[in-house]
């Protein structure tokens, strides 16, 4: 590695609140920030907290007002509804700043939250961006969530109105969310006053005024509001992501890091211009979705795809090369999972040469550790670079790339690549000493962290001390273990917590443990994630039933398998439950899941000394062949 990647990264390590300085200089303020972080009486970092900006501005009236109201903003691509339609940066704005206008009369002001629970249509944007137009905390939930998951939210964030739609599509099932919306509401103790729906027509809602208002409607007598300012460090939006417990957590986003996190990127990891189309074939529940289906190509000048739609069956595998050709898509960001899914259908991506796919300069993955046969099938078959690159929800962009816009680093295959720069990536062992070269260790962020990531769990300081400050002081614990190689290049081996990836979705085991503990016939149980081929992780459940239980172990399979699903929604789809008649435990009582996993996925097992009685797994293999 040489150059201008080492220079740009020197450049943040000499002086971090410089770099970043330098940096905020690319944004429109309001008024410019003076200062680059502060600490806050806890000691967690902010960061332009005296600069004054508005984030919907940002990502729209910046462009109108440069001239470029007639550039494509963007793409609704929907081919589970046969819709193709595109909005200007103008039109765009217009939607936004009315139905702002509808919200704001609804009494939403600076600081109320918002929860959006909407499927992959262009309103779900809009109400996100008329969010921060008004200076309101969104919180989006991913429309795959079950109607518990989506009181939970409700309760923590207490949002004063909730958006939603009458249905979402899955590919070609009608999922009416209305209904699951009124569960929810009736689930959660926190009172919303209003929710807007939008209705679609393949499954229109009851609306009960004077709680619900119908979207369309109140669009028609809508006045536009203006962007509010905000002040760097006021909270733009609550992403909440799966955390070792049954409780979620709200990852915070503030306005000001994160518009300069989210222009740097766009630059720096993705290497785009504006004017160009980026996609990330993601969803706007998920941290890529507001990342960069929304925020980071909007406020960049990009034009961005919103696609209702999957990587296969809608109608078949050659559907994202399709979009690539239709809306000359520059770059494409999705999960590994979407590319496996792919690679089973089309293996010899026939699909790909089909369409003219001569725009894409390159492939980005993240979301999931990019297994090696998915890179190479890749990178063999559409002859472009391929760049894995890590981040997390809490982060909100890229912890370690390939910084394309900088330096074109050459590949390893199953790394990250290199720090981007704004992240001191160190790897610690069990002891807090740095790890050498090639070890294996917790993998750690130096605080403070750059801009664009979180200040702290939404109304729990606490939380984010014990979840991720407290292990290491002076750090903050990603959850990922790995190494980083004598090239400096970065290797993430997986989570060395209780979270799960499935399809480039993240679960919490630990979530799913506490469902199939309360079964009424389980004494015992351990959910871990085991090997799949094409979803990268699926959870899987060995349960103790009681002893009085007279039933068959079928039946609390059945009853475990649609009630987990039925809490957190279809997402969280046990794959396999299997009745054992003990589990193995440390002599402290810890449930040895690691080597369940191993036992299952047929790795040699690496027994722990503390182990209570090693013959449990060949009890348990037993039960695996007769399940
Ligand atoms: N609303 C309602 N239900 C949803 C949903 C949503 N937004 N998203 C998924 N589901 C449902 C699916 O319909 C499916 O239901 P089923 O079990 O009744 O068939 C279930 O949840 C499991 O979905 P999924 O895990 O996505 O599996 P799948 O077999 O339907 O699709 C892939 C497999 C690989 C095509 C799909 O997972 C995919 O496109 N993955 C890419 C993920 C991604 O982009 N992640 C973002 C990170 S970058
Ligand atoms: P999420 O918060 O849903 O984005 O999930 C974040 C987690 O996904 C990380 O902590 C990692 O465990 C995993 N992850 C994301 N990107 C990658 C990647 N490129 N390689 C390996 N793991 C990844």
């Amino acid at each position: 590695m040489s150059g201008q990647y080492q220079q740009e990264y020197r450049a943040f390590s000499d002086n971090p609140e410089q770099f970043w300085m330098q940096q905020s200089k690319r944004i429109p303020w309001f008024s410019s920030p003076q200062k680059a972080y502060h600490q806050d009486e806890n000691g967690f970092y902010h960061w332009f907290a005296d600069a004054e900006l508005n984030t919907c501005y940002l990502a729209l009236d910046q462009h109108v007002d440069m001239g470029h109201s007639e550039q494509t903003a963007l793409i609704y691509d929907s081919p589970v509804t046969n819709t193709k339609r595109t909005y200007s940066y103008q039109q765009l704005l217009n939607e936004v700043e009315k139905f702002a206008g509808v919200m704001q009369d609804l009494g939403v002001t600076k600081g109320d939250r918002v929860v959006i629970y909407m499927p992959m249509i262009p309103e779900a944007v809009i109400g996100m961006l008329a969010c921060a137009r008004l200076g309101a905390i969104h919180s989006v939930v991913f429309g795959g969530f079950a109607a518990h998951e989506l009181a939970v939210r409700i309760d923590d964030a207490t949002p004063k109105l909730v958006l939603s739609a009458s249905c979402g599509i899955e590919i070609d099932r009608v999922i009416e969310y209305k209904p699951l919306l009124d569960e929810a509401l009736s689930q959660a103790k926190h009172k919303v006053e209003h929710c807007v729906v939008y209705q679609r027509e393949q499954a229109p809602a009851d609306i009960q005024a004077p709680r619900d208002v119908d979207w369309q409607s109140a669009m028609q007598g809508a006045k536009a509001v203006g962007a509010t300012p905000v002040m760097g460090d006021d909270p733009l939006y609550i992403l909440y992501t799966s955390g070792t417990t049954g409780t979620p957590k709200g990852v915070v986003r503030e306005n000001g890091g994160h518009a300069v996190a989210m222009h740097y990127s766009m630059e720096t990891v993705y290497g785009m211009k504006p004017g160009e189309v980026f996609w990330a074939a993601s969803d706007i529940g998920w941290v890529v979705g507001h990342s960069y289906i929304v925020y980071a190509p909007l406020i960049f000048g990009c034009t961005t795809v919103l696609y209702e739609g999957k990587p296969v069956r809608t109608p078949d595998a050659s559907a994202f090369w399709r979009v690539v050709e239709e809306y000359k898509v520059t770059a494409l960001f999705s999960a590994p999972t979407a590319f496996r899914a792919i690679k089973k259908e089309d293996p010899h991506a026939q699909g790909f040469n089909q369409y003219d796919t001569s725009s894409l300069k390159r492939l980005f993955l993240a979301g999931e550790r990019l297994d090696p046969p998915t890179y190479e099938w890749l990178k063999e078959k559409t002859g472009l670079p391929v760049l894995d690159h890590w981040w997390q929800t809490e982060t909100g962009w890229a912890i370690a790339c390939n910084p394309i816009g900088i330096e074109s680093l050459l590949t390893k295959a199953g790394s990250a690549t290199v720090p981007t720069p704004g992240f001191d990536v160190q790897i610690l062992d069990v002891h807090g000493e740095q790890c050498e070269a090639n070890e294996q260790g917790a993998v750690v962020i130096k605080l403070p962290l750059p801009p664009g990531c979180l200040p702290t769990v939404w109304q729990n300081d606490t939380r984010f001390k014990a979840g991720y400050l407290n292990q290491y002081p002076g750090y903050y614990l990603t959850g990922d273990g790995g190494y980083l190689d004598e090239d400096g290049y970065l290797f993430i081996m997986g989570r060395t917590d209780d979270v799960i990836n499935v399809a480039g979705h993240r679960l919490s085991t630990g979530e799913m443990e506490e469902i199939v503990a309360g079964h009424p016939a389980v004494a015992e149980c351990a959910v871990f994630a085991i090997h799949d081929a094409l979803k990268g992780q699926v959870p899987m459940a060995m349960v103790v039933l009681k002893d009085d239980y007279q039933g068959e172990c079928a039946t609390v399979e059945q009853e475990l398998k649609a009630t987990v699903r039925g809490k957190i929604g279809a997402i969280a789809c046990l794959k396999d439950i299997v009745c054992v008649p003990r589990l193995p435990k440390t002599r402290s009582g810890k449930i040895l899941r690691k080597n369940l996993r191993q036992l299952i996925d047929g790795e040699e097992l690496q027994i722990p000394s503390t182990i209570d009685d090693a013959s449990i797994f060949d009890e348990i293999s037993e039960c695996l062949q007769t399940s």
